[in-house]
């Protein structure tokens, strides 16, 4: 599917403002699937969520645990699927469960979930710029109507 709409950020803290633009504007049930190589800013983007959610607990790549929890305005489920030697696997345990319909989902390394992801949910795809700068282009696809109003709200706004 083709990409609905691209930024470039030029600074960690912009990739993080971002991020709490979604943080701001999400409602419960937002699952925000983040694609992108390492280091290239997964992370920051969720820690702007936390921020945008009123999360003050720290937020850190959740590398030796399937999933980190922090309580804000709505809980945020903090997912990182680098490690899973099998998704399928981990979907049936219940990596994705009732709760994070009332709350905010974010998940690193998305695309290793592949068609396991739930259906509606907004991508956002981080690339790097190929020089090495600190330039990253994000594009997003938003799926389902609920994540359509949250990029229109979050990554249209001026
Ligand atoms: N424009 C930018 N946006 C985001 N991060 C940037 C940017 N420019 C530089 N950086 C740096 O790149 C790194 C991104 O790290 P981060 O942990 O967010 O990546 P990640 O995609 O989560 O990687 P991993 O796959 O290892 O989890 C940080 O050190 C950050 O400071
Ligand atoms: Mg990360």
């Amino acid at each position: 599917m083709e990409d609905q709409g691209t930024l470039s950020t030029a600074a960690p803290e912009e990739t993080r403002a971002i991020g709490q633009a979604l943080g701001s504007h999400a409602q419960a049930g937002a699952m925000l699937a983040l694609i992108g190589p390492l280091g290239a800013g997964k992370t920051e983007l969720a820690k702007g969520v936390a921020e945008g959610l009123g999360v003050t607990s720290v937020v850190n790549s959740p590398t030796f645990v399937l999933m980190n929890e922090h309580v804000g305005r709505l809980r945020l489920f903090h997912i990182d699927a680098y490690r899973l030697d099998d998704p399928e696997e981990a979907v049936a345990a219940g990596l994705f469960d009732d709760r994070q319909a009332a709350g905010v989902a974010v998940v690193e390394w998305a695309d290793r979930l592949a068609e396991r992801l739930p259906a509606e949910r907004l991508e956002l795809t981080l690339v790097p710029e190929a020089d090495g700068s600190d330039r990253r282009h994000i594009s997003w696809r938003a799926l389902g109507t609920a994540h359509l109003r949250l990029a229109g709200d979050a990554l249209l706004e001026p």
